[in-house]
Order: structure tokens, then C-alpha cells, then sequence
């Protein structure tokens, strides 16, 4: 039950300068942080991280939104923590997400008004949607070097 999942503070997050408050949303819920970095990560990399989008007609955008400034990535480890953190984030479209979620609360646009302007959503956070896409996606952003095991209060009072 204890899974781990990957989570992008997208440039807009780090941009608008909420990196720390979307952090602390995670961390009040007592989900584990076991690595956390900041990446600027270029077209190749972008593509291999949104494989599943690549043909599609909003990727362009998509693409320019990832790579045009640093993300901060961080693996999140918790009891059904990929479902808990796509919860917390809300839906994708920040006009569909519910108030109280961090897309929900930090944005308010549409993907048709977006995509109209050939732009991607800025919808702040990027987080695994799948047991299967959290693997590759941890994979394919940390080193198993990079990723810590050490005890919290949450392993104490929480869990
Ligand atoms: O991020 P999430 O898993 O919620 O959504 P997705 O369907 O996997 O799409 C990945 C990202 O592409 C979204 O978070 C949006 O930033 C962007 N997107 C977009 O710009 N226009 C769309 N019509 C759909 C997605
Ligand atoms: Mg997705």
C-alpha cells in the first residue's frame, strides 16, 4: 500500500514563486519527501516524459511550457500517496478543478481557451497518474541514488 509517485513544480509553480506553498500542502497531509531537485530539462527529455502525449496537437505547447524554465521534481512516498497527490492537485483543467485543490486554487483557465491560443495549461504541478506511470516516470527523473529512507514524526503519529 506504501507507494511512492512523481511530482513536477512545472515552471509557472516556480515562476509565480508558490514552490513553498504547494510543497507545504504535501507535507501537511504527512506524505514523505524522498528526493527533491531542481531541473531545467530540454525538448528530448521533455518528450520522453510526455510520451503518451507526443502526437497530440496540444504537445507543442505542451513541450514550450515544460522547457522554458527550471521544475522542481520530487518523489512523494505514501500509503496510496499517487491517488492522495492527484486528489490534492485536482483535475487537469484548472476551470474543472475543484476549489481547495492547488490547481483548483492557483488558476482558473480552461483548455479550450488555452489550446485557442496555441498555449498548454499552466496548471502549476505535474503528478503520476498511474502505478505504472509513477515507475517510469521515477525512472526517468531521479537516480536510485538520489532517493533517501529515513523516518518522519507522520511514521511515528500518523501512519
Ligand atoms: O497533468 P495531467 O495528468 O492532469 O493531464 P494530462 O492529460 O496528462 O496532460 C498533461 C499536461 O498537458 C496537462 O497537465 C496540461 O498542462 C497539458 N494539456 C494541455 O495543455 N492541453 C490539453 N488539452 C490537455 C493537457
Ligand atoms: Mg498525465
Amino acid at each position: 500500500m506504501i507507494e511512492r509517485t512523481l511530482v513536477l513544480i512545472k515552471p509557472d509553480g516556480v515562476q509565480r514563486k508558490v514552490t513553498g506553498e504547494i510543497i507545504t500542502r504535501f507535507e501537511k497531509v504527512g506524505v514523505k519527501i524522498i528526493g527533491m531537485k531542481m531541473m531545467w530539462i530540454d525538448n528530448d527529455f521533455s518528450k520522453k516524459h510526455y510520451k503518451e502525449h507526443v502526437e497530440k496537437p496540444f504537445y507543442p505547447g505542451l513541450e514550450a511550457m515544460i522547457t522554458e524554465g527550471p521544475v522542481v521534481a520530487m518523489v512523494l512516498e505514501g500509503v496510496h500517496v499517487i491517488e492522495i497527490i492527484r486528489k490534492i492537485v485536482g483535475a487537469t483543467e484548472p476551470h474543472k478543478a475543484a476549489p481547495g485543490t492547488i490547481r483548483g486554487d492557483y488558476a482558473h483557465v480552461s483548455a479550450e481557451y488555452a489550446n485557442t491560443k496555441n498555449m498548454s495549461v499552466k496548471n502549476l504541478v505535474h503528478a503520476s497518474g498511474t502505478k505504472q506511470e509513477a515507475e517510469a516516470e521515477i525512472e526517468l527523473w531521479f537516480k536510485p541514488e538520489e532517493l533517501h529512507s529515513y523516518k518522519t514524526v507522520h511514521d511515528v503519529h500518523t501512519l
